[in-house]
């Protein structure tokens, strides 16, 4: 028998098969469950929860029979499932990532102004982001919405400084390789606190005279990087910060040097300074789905930068990363949550479900495994704006599937 109460009335091992809210509106993915603490009961009222249905033996007293639209009590998931938002790595990750956004704004302010970089603070943050990915080493590609913040040069440095140092790692390389490859890319574009913020921030294409402006930050880099206290600053930091922009057979810039006459590390930086400059939203256009970004660089970009470095970023990252929004051909909506062959983002595809076919909300999210991820099967990628999801909501569901299924 089922009848409906408020929170305040829940006793501990009651059973409850539905409440107020709909899941997407709550962090809990599944809507039964038994109470089994105060604590329960609490985590309800702090989701906003004010009643819920309960479901009791028939010999229990019926006292309304109004039952709240909850989904259909299939299957009890315990309480004890109800998450704390947790996946490992991500939240570490996404931590890490906002402070060295805030110090990295404060070393191009102290660079603008021309004094030191705080290179020490710098250096620790990589250190961090590196022992973290170590720890985690999944966790990068989990990463594949980390571009929330206005101010995009910043953002930009530290996103690629983490893609770098899962770069290193997962070429098995020493962590104090790593972390010298993690702080050239942190300052790879630091040649830019020189260039005219009218030019910087131009919300549109640059003119011929603008661009030629622009493409002195490389080596506005070197100049100020090579002064530097730190050997790896002035030494690595700033190979890479004048080597990024050039490109397969002299068509880059400044110096026209083809591939093989620069830096291993610039060879690989380049081309995750474009993936993610590509991916993420700018001030004048949204940022592409990373397969287009993937399959942009190895059609459209083939003879500029090195294909075997966009082969072994797909690898690391996934054509679609986990936590990628995708959209079936039957109208359906869910995210990747996971690959049979981990290590390389590809293979059978676990995948949360949130909407059916024609794009219908799911009473209950469902995971189901699709095998190979071919573009017959998944039409479409979805930004999670576009869906109405904020960067928590995504973050609290997987970690909430993960622990489910
Ligand atoms: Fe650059």
């Amino acid at each position: 028998m089922r009848r409906t109460i408020p929170v305040d009335k829940l006793t501990i091992g009651m059973k409850v098969v539905g409440m107020d809210k709909s899941w997407l509106e709550t962090s809990f993915l599944s809507h039964t469950f038994t109470i089994r603490s105060e604590q329960d009961i609490d985590r309800l009222k702090n989701n906003g929860v004010s009643k819920v249905t309960v479901e009791e033996p028939e010999s229990s007293p019926v006292e309304t029979p109004e039952e709240l639209s909850g989904p259909a009590a299939s299957g009890e998931e315990p309480l004890a499932e109800i998450p704390e938002i947790s996946s490992p790595g991500i939240r570490e990750v996404r931590t890490l990532q906002k402070e060295t956004v805030r110090l990295l704004q404060k070393a191009f302010e102290q660079s603008r102004l021309k004094n030191a970089l705080p290179t020490a603070e710098l250096r620790k943050h990589v250190r961090e982001t590196v022992s973290t990915l170590l720890e985690n080493p999944h966790a990068i590609s989990l990463l594949s919405d980390i571009h929330e913040n206005d101010d995009e040069t910043y953002v930009h440095s530290a996103n690629t400084m983490i893609l770098a140092a899962g770069f290193a790692i997962r070429h098995q390389m020493e962590e104090g390789d790593s972390v010298r490859w993690g702080l050239a890319a942190l300052l790879h574009d630091i040649g830019k606190t020189q260039i005219p913020q009218e030019i910087l921030k131009k919300p549109g294409p640059l003119n011929t005279i603008e661009w030629e402006v622009m493409h002195r930050h490389p080596q506005l880099g070197f100049q100020i990087l090579r002064k530097n206290d730190d050997p790896d600053v002035r030494g690595l930091a700033a190979q890479v910060a004048v080597e990024h922009h050039e490109r397969q057979n002299g068509t880059g810039y400044p110096h026209k040097l083809g591939l093989d006459q620069i830096h291993p590390v610039s060879r690989s930086l380049m081309v995750l300074d474009i993936y993610e400059a590509l991916t993420a939203d700018r001030v004048y256009r949204e940022g592409l789905p990373p397969r287009k970004v993937i399959q942009y660089l190895l059609e459209g970009h083939r003879d500029k930068v090195a294909m075997s470095i966009t082969l072994e970023l797909a690898a690391m990252l996934g054509i679609y990363p986990i936590g990628t929004f995708v959209g079936t051909n039957k109208g359906e909506i869910g995210i990747i949550l996971d690959y049979s062959d981990r290590e390389n983002h590809r293979g059978d595809a676990k995948i949360l479900f949130l909407f059916g076919q024609d794009r219908t909300l799911l009473a209950k999210p469902q995971t189901r495994i699709v095998s190979g991820l071919d573009p017959e099967k998944i039409v479409r990628t979805y930004d999670h704006r576009e869906l109405g999801f904020s960067p928590e909501q995504v973050e609290m569901l997987m970690s909430t599937a993960q622990k489910i299924t």
